[in-house]
């Protein structure tokens, strides 16, 4: 009876898995729109479906035309209809939706796709729908049945360019632009100039580019600036107007906003290179590096010169002026500066740099434009206008909200992508610390320190890229990819709908398609190269990987293998004698080879004792001592009282707020009882990087590459008590994460209430 039940079952699910498909599927469209159903069953594309368009929508009609023919050789005809839009096929409706600039309403039923809204609802409709095309070009197409509504949660979804340090082509830059419109993300900010290169065509001043542009060639004459900060030395190039109508036309038919950014008053040495007359007479900036303008007559003309030409090209209404990390001790001993002081009345250094974006805001007011700086601006008053890009952290960008003005949130460290996204000796050179697209994604704009009205003048985020560190496209798309997802979906996608599984999920999801465009973002890291501390006499683990046909080479010897040693598919399973400890080092490739990335754990081995009996009362909770420090050094710790001390009695264990400057450090300790003999698992919470102890033996190390590789204990554990205790360093980022937690052997989350207890 069982047996005949058994293959029954395998007849059912065979029969079903030939015919229809048993479940709805999984869409893992990115952002994660504001609603989505689905039902089973699909829309099968082929030959034979038209895209109806009206006239408003033709243009993104062609656009899903060639994105078929292209990536899925699928030549669909198009097809303007009048007044009644098709019955089957692709129907693209122009309408206006209730909701936000960019809503839309995308449909999906076994007869026909219907996407509606306005301009770049339409748009975007059409994005979506080009995510829930099959991942690999089969036939036939098949789109699985769904419906969604959606609109943007920010309109500012950025992306910074820096082409100064390294010079992008046109065609580079198109694909940069390409790939953000993907994920709808609508702002490139195009950074044009900058001390290592001037990249934009300027007619009123030619040498800006004959000179500004050519690093390289100044370099080798030996008459040019030390430009050792960048990797490859610096390469020549800047953009035509022509090519930059063209990149616009480009971003526009994307719904892609361009945001131009001149740099004043610091960061100018192309300009000043190419003509000097604008430098700062008395620069200490570095004797051989003059990187301020004087704030003279000359500058000013000059810089409203400049502006006048990039208004008639860009149309948007905002200009970027820079404004950050300004030299202005310089201007101290600049014989304009210094007269300018005392005509103006400004006291120091700071209100020049005010009064210098005060006057550009003017000028770009007359011209119905609006100025954007980074934060510096708000040192010695801002300009009343000025929107703020707040990079140096928050604050900035609070401080701003808090005046009333427009904010772009683009803080170091979350949304800056010159960071390495991995542990730092394993990935390519990279500025600060690690930034985890973990951390990318759990960043919230609306800074909790805002009120609602406040909150309100928040625009939205921008992840950064600076290209000092990036040769070449491909690394800047390693850089950049998969971060710019994290910064696409918190962007667009309401709080309530952010969901860091789902969305890894998903991200995993989307490197077919990266393969399909030939994107060569960073590969997703090896689900099993965890630092492990376990009490067990064998190492027993497999290395798991989210795509088809990647490879791995990997080590127990400490030496990283490389492309010649021998690869093996996965999954792999690896049963090794563990005495002390073992270095597992992995090198894994996909995408034929032309990808890779590098991993490495420690699994050590632990002797874990326990108690078998505990006399004193049993009291649910765990200790926590609360230091305040200058400096992060535990062992100093107890020589100063704790501030506070506080024990947590229910939920999950979570760690303290901080919200102001010091760094809080805390130390807690407890009991762990085990109630029935087995295997567990202790986790650490991600960004929280605690150093655990059991038994006073070390079981989690938060020490070195804290947050961006897992660690655990996987601890065979008797029946009894265990003191447990550690520390961890209490930041904003990680105030509501979760310390740590413990698994039985089935993966059951246990109940801190049920084994927690005070010691
Ligand atoms: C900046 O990163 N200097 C804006």
């Amino acid at each position: 009876m069982i047996r005949f039940s058994k293959i029954y079952l395998l007849l059912v699910i065979t029969c079903l898995g030939l015919n229809t498909k048993t479940t709805t599927a999984q869409i893992h469209v990115i952002p994660q729109p504001l609603h989505l159903t689905t039902q089973k069953g699909d829309f099968v594309l082929n030959r034979k479906a038209v895209i109806g368009v009206d006239k408003e929508s033709a243009a993104i009609g062609k656009y899903l035309q060639g994105y078929l023919a292209q990536y899925y050789k699928l030549q669909l005809a198009l097809k303007v209809y009048a007044q009644i839009p098709p019955s089957t096929g692709i129907r693209l409706i122009s309408s206006n939706l209730k909701g936000a600039d960019g809503a839309y309403a995308l449909s999906v039923t076994a007869g026909k796709i219907t996407v509606s809204g306005k301009g770049a609802g339409i748009f975007y409709g059409v994005q979506s729908l080009i995510q829930l095309l099959p991942q690999v070009s089969i036939k036939p197409l098949q789109i699985p049945v769904c419906a969604i509504s959606d609109e943007p949660r920010f309109q500012w979804r950025g992306l910074s360019l820096d082409v100064c340090r390294h010079f992008f082509t046109v065609d580079e830059v198109k694909k940069y632009i390409d790939v953000m419109a993907h994920y709808k993300l609508n702002v490139l900010h195009w950074h044009l100039t900058d001390d290592e290169g001037w990249r934009i065509q300027i007619d009123k001043y030619p040498k800006l580019t004959e000179m500004g542009a050519k690093i390289a060639y100044y370099a080798k004459e030996g008459k040019f600036r030390k430009l050792d900060n960048l990797v490859d030395g610096g390469n020549d190039g800047f953009y035509t107007k022509a090519e930059i109508r063209d990149v616009l036309k480009y971003a526009q038919d994307r719904f892609v906003t361009i945001l131009p950014e001149i740099e004043m008053p610091g960061h100018s040495e192309a300009a000043i290179f190419a003509y000097p007359e604008l430098g700062c007479k008395d620069s200490t900036g570095a004797k051989h590096r003059v990187r301020m303008l004087d704030p003279s007559e000359y500058t000013f003309k000059f810089m409203e010169d400049v502006l006048t030409e990039v208004i008639a090209l860009f149309p948007n209404q905002y200009v970027h002026i820079g404004g950050d990390e300004a030299e202005m001790v310089d201007w101290l001993k600049s014989p304009t500066a210094v007269a300018l002081m005392r005509k103006e009345g400004l006291k120091n250094e700071k209100e020049v740099q005010s009064y210098f974006i005060k006057r550009i805001e003017k000028f770009l007011i007359s011209k119905n434009k609006k100025l954007v700086g980074w934060d510096e601006i708000l040192q010695g008053g801002l300009a009343e206008s000025a929107t703020v890009m707040s990079w140096r952290g928050e604050e900035g960008g609070i401080e701003a909200a808090r005046m009333h003005h427009h904010v772009i949130m683009t803080p170091l460290p979350y949304m800056y992508f010159d960071a390495p996204q991995a542990n730092e000796q394993l990935e390519p050179i990279g500025w600060n610390p690690p930034v985890t697209w973990q951390m990318v994604y759990n960043y919230e704009p609306q800074s909790s320190q805002l009120t609602p009205a406040e909150a309100a003048y928040i625009l939205g985020a921008q992840g950064n890229i600076w290209t000092e560190k990036i040769p070449n496209a491909p690394h800047l798309e390693y850089m950049v990819f998969p971060r710019a997802l994290a910064v696409a979906e918190l962007a667009w996608s309401i709080k309530e709908n952010k969901n860091i599984d789902r969305f890894e999920y998903k991200m995993k999801q989307q490197y077919p398609y990266f393969k399909l465009w030939n994107l060569n973002a960073r590969l997703p890291d090896i689900v099993g190269v965890d630092h492990v501390f376990t009490n067990a006499e064998r190492f027993k683990q497999t290395l798991q990987y989210p795509l088809s046909g990647a490879q791995v080479r990997y080590s127990l010897n400490g030496k990283m293998p490389d492309s010649t040693a021998r690869p093996v598919a996965f999954p792999v399973n690896i049963d090794v004698p563990l005495k002390d400890s073992i270095q597992l080092k992995t090198f894994t490739t996909w995408n034929l080879n032309a990808q890779h990335i590098f991993q490495s754990a420690i699994i050590k081995h632990v002797k874990i004792k326990s108690r078998e009996v505990y006399t004193a009362e049993l009291k649910p909770g765990l200790g926590y001592k609360i230091f305040k420090a200058k400096e992060i050094n535990y062992a100093k710790l107890e020589a100063v009282p704790p501030v506070s001390m506080m024990v947590i009695t229910t939920g999950t264990p979570m760690i303290m707020p901080v919200t102001d400057g010091d760094i809080t450090c805390v130390k807690f300790s407890g009991m762990i009882k085990i109630d029935a003999e087995g295997d567990y698992e202790l986790t650490s919470g991600f960004e929280v990087s605690p150093t655990l102890y059991l038994d006073n033996e070390p079981v989690i190390r938060g020490e070195k590459n804290r947050y961006v590789e897992p660690q655990k204990a996987v601890l065979h554990l008797k029946k009894g008590f265990y003191e447990f205790s550690g520390y961890y360093t209490a930041t904003e980022a990680n105030s509501k994460q979760t310390l740590f937690s413990l698994k039985d052997a089935g993966g059951k989350l246990l109940d801190p209430a049920v084994y927690l207890f005070l010691l």
